[in-house]
């Protein structure tokens, strides 16, 4: 075990002093320090170990040894820019282009997600000459200034907001809570259309579509699984009126899905976007990203004269790094791994449907899930506060998940693809146990298999904006000691 440098309490206050105050951290009345970490578990500083349920950056496994022996080996040869021939680059490069459809052939390395999407937008200016850009609702493509502008997740909420004109947000083709939902007879069609109505209306404005962009599952949106058939569509509107399609990969490429290696390809062999971009799992932790697009897209960015540099994209020691992650990838079978735990985390997480009046509905493609929770399976109402609860009560457990979403209710599992089928039981078993002493507590009944009847109605369980506020109803129900408590763990 790895030593402690400075005490937990050390820590902490030099990261207030020193750390910008908007980077988050995860459960922020009692941090975890984690010290080392391997395959699907985290260990802190006392050495207990966590199951991580969340971290698809670790994608092959925290530090797994052939990804950390390929970078230090490369880091002892040699590692330099892209201004230099390097087999790794040309040879990685190869190796992405074998896991695509043919036409995504040309790869541009960058160093996070945000740089990949960024790029992605150049890209689809200087190809199509156009500006305006559809984004989705609930959307999150990065950090940077020209991605918080399509990112609704972040600035839907914000108040000083002068919102780029020429950003278009159209609806989650969620079929669980959005526009159009499970029991339209064809949600991919009505989704589509909406992008469709959208591109008329920028038309009659004057503007020209550059491209639309979305995740191909949305992630941080909610665990949205589109409708298939729906890219297919958007892409035919789009293109029609000049613009291109970018599948942002960054959270749910490289075989997460199971039966395919990019979220992308569970639209239909007949779906190829223009652009991909990767990121996250790319590297399992090393920075490193990439935009892959067709010749034609690469070419007319040559034709702009100016030269793309980037200091550290596509260094030999990154590309080393994801040629070994694509390996262990295979080696593994963490594809197959990924569809195996998959379908077991999905059937345990059906049953949790079936019993549990607070879970409103269960999505997921491999080792991708979201487990939604509401207040009233009609209403939809989320029951933010008490996924809040879930995620506290299971850190206490030494599992860790996160909750996300518009609303904060979904329950978001994307655990290292090494992750087990007994994982998935200890993590269900668990979400089980919490489930049912909330519902005991608040008094949650299912009623008729669908509905559900809460026997205190008129109990307000307050949630604060962001969902970080305190069950009040629980806490009382559980005794004063208790619900001093609760009020402060549940401020993240
Ligand atoms: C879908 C998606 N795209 C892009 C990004 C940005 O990636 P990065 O944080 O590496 O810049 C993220 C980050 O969370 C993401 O979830």
């Amino acid at each position: 075990m790895s030593t402690e440098r400075l005490e937990k309490k050390k820590t902490i206050d030099l990261r207030k002093k020193h750390i910008g105050p908007s980077c988050k951290i995860f459960f922020s009345h009692d941090p975890i320090k984690i010290m080392q970490a391997k395959g699907q578990y985290m260990y802190d500083e006392k050495g207990r170990r966590y199951l991580d349920c969340i971290n698809n950056v670790a994608h092959v496994g925290h530090c797994h040894p052939d990804v950390v022996k390929a970078g230090a080996q490369q880091m002892e040869l040699l590692n330099t820019n892209s201004r230099f021939l390097h087999d790794n680059l040309v040879l990685y490069a190869q190796r992405l282009q074998d896991t695509l459809p043919d036409k995504l052939s040309v790869c541009y390395f960058v160093n996070s997600g945000s740089e990949a999407n960024d790029l992605a937008l150049r890209l689809a200016w200087q190809y199509t000459g156009h500006k305006d850009v559809i984004t989705l609702e609930n959307a999150y493509h990065g950090h940077v200034s020209s991605l918080i502008d399509i990112s609704p997740y972040k600035f839907q909420h914000s108040s000083d907001a002068e919102h780029n004109q020429s950003v278009h947000v159209a609806p989650s083709p969620d079929v669980y809570r959005g526009k159009y939902r499970a029991d339209h007879p064809d949600p991919a069609t009505a989704y589509a259309d909406e992008v469709k109505d959208m591109i008329q209306g920028v038309h009659e404005k004057g503007g020209k579509i550059a491209a639309f962009i979305a995740e191909s599952l949305q992630s941080c949106g909610g665990q949205i699984i589109p409708p298939p058939g729906y890219f297919q569509q958007v892409a035919e509107h789009v293109r029609k009126a000049g613009g291109i399609f970018i599948a942002d990969e960054v959270q749910v490429g490289f075989g997460r899905v199971g039966t395919h290696f990019w979220a992308f390809q569970l639209q239909g062999e007949d779906f190829v976007p223009d652009i991909v971009t990767m990121g996250k799992p790319i590297g399992n932790g090393h920075p490193m990203s990439c935009v892959v697009t067709t010749k034609e897209v690469a070419e007319a960015f040559l034709s702009s004269g100016m030269e793309y540099f980037n200091t550290f994209g596509g260094n030999p020691v990154s590309c080393a790094i994801g040629m070994a992650v694509l390996d262990v990838i295979v080696k593994e079978d963490l594809q197959g791994n990924a569809l195996r735990v998959g379908r077991h985390l999905s059937s345990l997480l059906e049953k949790l449907k079936e019993k549990h009046p607070l879970v409103g509905d269960i999505r997921g493609q491999g080792l991708f899930s979201g487990v939604e929770l509401v207040k009233d399976r009609l209403k939809l109402t989320p029951a933010t506060a008490e996924a809040q609860e879930v995620i506290y009560r299971l850190k206490e457990q030494y599992i860790l998940l996160s909750a996300d979403g518009p609303h904060r209710n979904v329950l978001k599992l994307k655990p290292p693809m090494c992750f087990s089928v007994e994982d998935a039981d200890l993590v269900v078993e668990k979400i089980d146990q919490i489930l049912t002493e909330i519902e005991e507590a608040l008094g949650l009944k299912l009623h008729n298999g669908s509905s559900v009847e809460n026997e205190s109605s008129k109990r307000k369980l307050p949630a604060e904006e962001n969902g970080h506020q305190c069950l009040t109803g629980i806490a009382h129900n559980r005794g004063s000691g208790q619900g001093v408590q609760q009020t402060k763990r549940l401020k993240t």
